[in-house]
C-alpha cells in the first residue's frame, strides 16, 4: 500500500464572482504521506482555504482530483477533520456540548463522551468553562473550543485553517506543542494553513508557499530540521530567511513573527 494519505492530482478550482470566472487553484499536484505535517502559506485571497476544503471534501474541483488513502475525495470524510477559519462553533451549544459534536455518530456512551470532551477541554485550558455558551467567551477562547472539537475526533487527517491565530503567544507556543505530541503520538496527517512563518518552521516538514496570482504551489521547502525545533537557532533562521525571501521581504525589519 502506498505510504501516501493525500494525493492531489492535475487540481483545478474557479469560482463565479459576479460573471467572470476566479481561477482560484490551478493544476496542483502534491503527494502528502501519512504523517506527515505539511504548513500552506501565501498572501490573503490566494486560495489556501479553498484548497483545505477540497481536500476535505466540502467543494467539489473543476478539473483532477484529491485522493484520501486511495480513494477519490466528494464529500467530507468522518476519518479527516477540519477546523475552519471561522471557528464553526454552534452558539446554542455549551462549550461542552460543542466539544462533543463529532463524537455523537460513534459508538462512545454519552459518560465516555463527556470524559474525552472535558480531557480536551483541559488540554487547551478551558475545563473550568465547559458550561459556557461560545458568545460567552473571547475570540481567542472560541478557537480553542474549535481545535478541542477537532481533536477529540482524534482523526487521520487534521486539517486545520489558521488554528492559532487568534491566541496570544504562550497559549500559541502551548498548543503548538501538544499538537507536535497528539501527531507523534497517533501519526495524523495534518495540513494546516498559517500566516505565520515561524509557526509553519516549527510544526511542518514540508512548507508550501501558494502563489499569489497563478493558483498553484510556488515553491516547496522541505524543514529537515529535528523535532521540537528550536525558535532562536540557526536552523530556523536558514528557514526563516528562505521562505522570507521567496516572498522578497528578506530586507524587513527582523521581528517574532512574520505575518504574511
Ligand atoms: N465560495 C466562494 N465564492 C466565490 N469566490 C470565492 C469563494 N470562496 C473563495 N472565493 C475567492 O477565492 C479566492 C481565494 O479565497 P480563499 O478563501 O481560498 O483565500 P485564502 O488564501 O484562504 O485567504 P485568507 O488568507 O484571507 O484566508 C478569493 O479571491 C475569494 O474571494
Ligand atoms: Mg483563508
Amino acid at each position: 500500500m502506498s505510504d501516501h494519505a493525500i494525493q492531489i492530482r492535475n487540481l483545478t478550482k474557479s469560482f463565479l464572482n459576479k460573471g467572470t470566472k476566479d481561477e482560484v487553484l490551478k493544476n496542483i499536484n502534491v503527494d502528502i504521506e501519512r504523517g506527515e505535517t505539511i504548513a500552506v502559506i501565501g498572501q490573503s485571497g490566494c486560495g489556501k482555504s479553498t484548497l483545505l476544503n477540497v481536500i476535505g471534501g466540502f467543494e467539489t474541483p473543476d478539473n483532477g482530483s484529491v485522493l484520501f488513502e486511495g480513494e477519490k475525495v466528494s464529500s467530507p470524510s468522518r476519518r479527516s477533520v477540519m477546523l475552519f477559519q471561522n471557528y464553526g462553533l454552534l452558539p446554542w451549544r455549551s462549550v461542552q456540548k460543542n466539544v462533543e459534536l463529532g463524537l455523537e455518530d460513534t459508538n462512545l456512551s454519552s459518560a465516555e463522551r463527556k470524559e474525552k470532551a472535558l480531557h480536551y477541554l483541559q488540554m487547551v485550558g478551558l475545563e473550568d468553562k465547559w458550561d459556557r455558551f461560545p458568545h460567552q467567551l473571547s475570540g481567542g477562547m472560541q478557537q480553542r473550543v474549535a481545535i478541542a472539537r477537532a481533536l477529540a475526533i482524534e482523526p487521520e487527517l487534521l486539517l486545520m485553517d489558521e488554528p492559532f491565530g487568534a491566541l496570544d503567544t504562550f497559549n500559541r507556543y502551548y498548543l503548538q506543542d501538544e499538537l507536535l505530541k497528539i501527531q507523534k503520538e497517533s501519526n495524523t496527517t495534518i495540513i494546516l494553513v498559517t500566516h505565520d512563518i515561524d509557526e509553519a518552521i516549527y510544526l511542518a516538514d514540508r512548507v508550501f508557499i501558494m502563489s499569489t496570482n497563478s493558483g498553484d504551489i510556488q515553491r516547496e521547502v522541505v524543514i529537515n530540521a529535528y523535532k521540537p525545533r528550536d525558535r532562536s537557532g540557526r536552523d530556523f533562521q536558514y528557514f526563516r530567511k528562505l521562505i522570507l525571501e521567496e516572498f522578497q521581504l528578506s530586507s524587513a525589519t527582523p521581528s517574532l513573527e512574520y505575518n504574511i
